[in-house]
């Protein structure tokens, strides 16, 4: 396919860093429109959805993530990884996608502007019906609920009847992980904050647990299949305790220290993990488009639904990466394009 161009300004407002911080560092910035590789398209963005990866890079928080993100500034200025748009320009060796196509998938970031240039390859097509702001909002968010199940082997017959913790159930990569596990048969117990517990109780939780007046250590002993912990500091012997032997807990998040993050708790993680019969797993997902089409088509269908919390325009994009920032959020934020 030759590179095909419809229209595009070449200036763009993206919303732009150029130190780590809050989102007080983050400001509109008039920019080149990329020009898309031979692999790459060209997308003009319609729906932005946030994910806690993106407060992250913008703060550099924790310092270890500096090492892969610019030592002394995100190398990625424009934040904004999952996106839902349509294809304005293809690159010269694409040959999957098209200008016109409506397309969704998970970026390096560049989504918090009007346009934004991606491998073709980590975007799919939009199935018809699915509305672009619950489309940017399934592929890293449902792609690590997805990874995080199939690290707790919750797929297929295993997961029917299982029984499954989800502690950190209310947020992005929770409420997909409880209707995700409800939808293949599993009987989920949510522990999340108050305003979440109703949405993620019609999502699928059987039981639903408010997690500032939860004690794990009060839960009984083995009563779980799997533990998927997506947030919380609970020490790995107390989680590990949950499930049955031979049962699995799934460390998404291992709770962050400033400066390492979650690599000490990955680390007791595998050293535990070496005795006895319980495992825990940490999880280092990454962006899966078979996941995503998937995802999109569950969407289509109406088997899986995304909580959207709230929607932004995108000249207020600074005020959604505060509200993600804040780490509150329940189910999914959302920056509509222009
Ligand atoms: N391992 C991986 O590959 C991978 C991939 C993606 C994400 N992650 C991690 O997964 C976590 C979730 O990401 P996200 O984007 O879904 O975040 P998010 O949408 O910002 O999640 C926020 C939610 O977490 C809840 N929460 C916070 N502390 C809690 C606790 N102690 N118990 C229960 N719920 C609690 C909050 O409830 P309240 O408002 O009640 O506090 C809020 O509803 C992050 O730590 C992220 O770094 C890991």
């Amino acid at each position: 396919m030759t590179t095909h161009a419809t229209a595009a300004p070449p200036t763009m407002t993206a919303w732009a860093q150029h130190r780590y911080g809050d989102a007080e560092a983050v400001a509109p910035e008039e920019v080149p429109v990329p020009s898309p590789g031979p692999d790459d398209v060209l997308v003009r963005v319609h729906a932005t959805a946030l994910n806690s990866a993106d407060a992250r890079v913008m703060r550099g928080d924790p310092l270890i993530l500096r090492l892969a993100f610019g030592l002394r500034r995100p190398r990625t200025a424009v934040q904004g990884r999952d996106i839902a748009g349509t294809v304005v320009r293809a690159g010269a060796a694409v040959t999957t996608l098209q200008v016109g196509d409506a397309v969704l998938g998970e970026t390096t970031g560049g989504g918090l502007a009007p346009f934004v240039a991606v491998p073709a390859a980590r975007l799919v097509l939009r199935p018809e019906g699915l509305d672009d702001l619950v489309a940017a909002t399934l592929p890293m968010a449902g792609g690590t609920a997805w990874q995080a199940l199939a690290l707790a082997g919750l797929e297929g017959d295993a997961a029917r009847g299982a029984r499954v913790l989800i502690v950190g159930a209310g947020g992005g990569v929770g409420h997909f992980t409880v209707q995700l596990a409800a939808l293949r048969g599993a009987q989920v117990t949510a522990l999340a904050g108050p305003r979440a517990l109703p949405v993620v109780t019609a999502l699928g939780a059987t039981t639903g647990l408010e997690h500032r007046r939860t004690d794990l250590s009060q839960l009984t002993a083995a009563s779980f299949d799997a533990v998927v912990v997506i947030a919380g500091d609970h020490p790995l012997r107390q989680l590990r305790r949950l499930v049955v032997p031979g049962g699995t807990v799934v460390l998404v998040s291992g709770g962050s220290r400033p400066v390492t993050g979650p690599l000490a708790v990955i680390l007791r993680a595998m050293v535990l993990s070496v005795f006895g019969s319980r495992r825990l797993r940490p999880l280092a997902a990454t962006a899966k488009p078979e996941i995503t089409a998937e995802l999109a088509r569950l969407a289509a269908a109406g088997d899986i639904t995304p909580h959207i919390e709230r929607v932004w325009p995108q000249t207020q994009a600074r005020a959604a990466l505060a509200h993600i920032d804040a780490a509150h959020t329940v189910g999914k934020l959302v920056v509509r394009g222009l």
